[in-house]
């Protein structure tokens, strides 16, 4: 939500700032800005939409220069986007650029109203910058602190003060903020991409630190102004990584890379035949106490979730209940001292799922993180972390991260499973067997590609669509039918199969088309049952299925045959269809396929 860059060095800042949003884009693109020092003076250039207009624009200007600049792109919370509410915003002598929400932006409004400023947009972020002007009487550090005190909500901060040139202020409260540290050039960001380009070091910005860049000095200090020691972080990844690599959308490529992250989740922690990894602060004698499990999170990521519980419930017998955060946190959850919560989370900023973990914490409940982003709130503030190690994930819509949360949760299954002694010996060594064939499995999957592109150009212009499926199909049929809602703005409903009977199925007309997930064995009669039901309405189906068994003719004019393996294994492969069916068709429909609309990814507000 926003994304945060700032920039102060030798350089000219401009290709710096503009290069770093291009690499935050993915957190919201209603509309870009950037504020920099331009003759003793802060300049402020910003325009409605993507990036791409405020680069046009600045390329059909006289050349900028500056070294020192802060830049924003926007996910509209508050007021529509517009040229004038695009950030950077200024009041007087203080320029501001904003990621989160100010929750009692009305009510400070009032107030500095009456103290004389003027509002010229409908921001909350105007309100920061006019506030931080009233306090400011020359010491930004005191200005600042005094802000903070005043502001509910969150807030990641870039700041320029126009009498203190050359230096980027940056401090924040529950929206991320970090700090790249160059040769002669300090960045500020709101996450990493935006600085791989330029420098691996980075410092993880905390709430009541203030961030102080110059270009030959970096200071982090807190609000009495005295300096900390802050820990220098190494990001392990290349910028490769963070680019297209010859693939047309970034969707397209992190499906593609499914494979090899599936790897790099099981290295170290799957043995030929066995599990073995740690879970800091879990000792196994602490996970025989455990009497339930509640699984939290969003979207994708609780979908993820789905498929926990039930593999869990079949392999360890525990109760687990998967909550929406955004529910969880506000119904008064009941929480015992032996449960186990955990989060999944690919940003690890998610504000809902991040408010969630700290109600389960102020509980003393013990709090397990599946995350992929390293260093973020989530991750710091659970008591323990499974990383998911998939590398940047870029697209808004999210593939690769499910499918390594998912591997977490089938490695944590089974050493549970071990754990609570409801696994046999052989069966143990035979799922990890099988689960070390599982990136070649995917890969197989992957060569359907051409034939995934050709159904999805045929079923591309409906206006509904409806996905079934029963037990972990069901699990898969919600994830699908997300992706292709909100990739291709087609209204799409997931239903268990077994459901459709009892309402849903009064929406199926003429060539209603249907997407059938059909992967397990114990299931199939009944699916195929109802999958028949819809047929002999009109329905058009999609058929994904992994086993001939049972399966007649009628059943195949649209289908996408899977490999047979184990039956509970299926969703991490069987998920790859569904992903490149929504992305085939997003691109058909001439989709902004990697930024759809209303979206961003790392969701920072509630
Ligand atoms: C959908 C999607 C979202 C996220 C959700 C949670 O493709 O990406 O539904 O899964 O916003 O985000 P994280 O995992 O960052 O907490």
């Amino acid at each position: 939500m926003c994304g945060i860059v700032g920039y102060v060095g030798k350089k000219n800042c401009v290709n710096y700032v503009l290069d770093g949003l291009k690499h935050l884009e993915y957190r919201g693109y209603d509309s870009a800005g950037i504020a920099l020092f331009e003759n003793d003076e802060v300049k402020i250039i910003k325009k409605c939409g993507k990036l791409d207009e405020l680069i046009k624009y600045i390329n059909s200007t006289k050349k900028i220069e500056s070294n020192c600049a802060i830049g924003h792109t926007r996910w509209a919370t508050h007021g529509k986007p517009s040229d004038l509410n695009s950030h950077p915003h200024r009041q007087n002598k203080v320029t501001v650029v904003h990621n989160g929400i100010i929750e009692n932006y009305e009510e400070l409004k009032e107030i500095l109203k009456e103290k004389g400023y003027c509002f010229k947009t409908q921001t909350d972020t105007e309100v920061v910058a006019a506030l931080l002007d009233y306090y400011y009487e020359g010491d930004p550090i005191k200005a600042i602190e005094k802000l903070t005190e005043k502001l509910d909500g969150s807030y990641s901060l870039g700041i320029l003060f126009s009498d203190i040139k050359d230096t980027v202020y940056g401090t924040r409260k529950n929206s991320p903020l970090i700090v790249g540290v160059g040769e002669n050039e300090n960045f500020l960001a709101s996450d990493i991409p935006a600085i791989i380009k330029n420098t691996k070091k980075y410092i993880v910005l905390e709430k009541g630190e203030i961030a102080i860049l110059k270009k030959d000095s970096l200071k982090i200090v807190d609000f009495s102004g005295k300096e900390k020691e802050k820990k220098i972080l190494t990001i392990d990844w290349d910028i490769e990584a963070a680019e297209k690599n010859g693939f047309p959308h970034f969707m397209l490529k992190e499906i593609f890379e499914q494979p090899q992250v599936i790897k790099k989740c099981f290295r170290t922690r799957l043995l030929e035949d066995d599990v073995d990894f740690e879970i800091k602060n879990l000792p196994d004698e602490k996970i025989k106490q455990i009497k339930k499990i509640h699984i939290v999170a969003c979207g994708t990521a609780m979908h993820a979730g789905l498929v926990g519980k039930n593999i869990l419930e079949k392999l360890v017998r525990i109760p687990v209940e998967v909550e929406v955060a955004s529910e969880f946190r506000y119904k008064n959850p009941i929480l015992n001292k032996d449960d186990l919560v955990i989060l999944i989370s690919q940003s690890g900023e998610t504000a809902d799922t991040l408010a969630a973990l700290r109600l389960a914490k102020e509980r003393n409940v013990f709090t397990l993180a599946i995350v992929n982003v390293v260093s973020s709130s989530i991750a710091r503030e659970s008591d323990s972390v499974l990383y998911t190690w998939a590398g940047p994930e870029i697209s808004v819509a999210s593939t690769k991260a499910y499918s390594v949360q998912l591997a977490c949760l089938y490695l944590l299954t089974l050493k549970f499973a071990k754990i609570f002694k409801t696994i046999e010996k052989e069966k143990l060594k035979e799922y990890c067997k099988f689960l070390n064939k599982i990136p070649d499995v995917v890969n197989d999957v992957l060569k359907l590609n051409d034939k995934i592109k050709e159904l999805a150009k045929i079923f591309y212009n409906n206006k509904n669509m409806f996905y079934i499926g029963r037990g972990l199909d069901q699990c898969l049929a919600l994830e699908g039918s997300l992706k292709l809602k909100e990739l291709s703005y087609i209204h799409s409903e997931a239903y268990a199969a077994g459901e459709l009977k009892h309402g849903p199925i009064s929406l199926i007309e003429e060539k209603t088309p249907v997407v059938a997930i059909l992967t397990q064995t114990n299931l199939s009669l009944k699916t195929i049952s109802n999958i028949k039901e819809v047929i002999a309405r009109g329905a058009d189906v999609l058929l994904i299925y992994n086993d001939e068994k049972n399966i007649d003719s009628s059943l195949l004019e649209y289908s996408i045959k899977l490999p047979k393996t184990i039956d509970l294994f299926s969703p991490l492969y069987s998920i790859i269809p569904l992903q490149l069916f929504a992305y085939h068709i997003a691109v058909f429909k001439k989709c902004d396929v990697d930024k759809p609309r209303n979206l961003a990814k790392s969701v920072t507000v509630e």
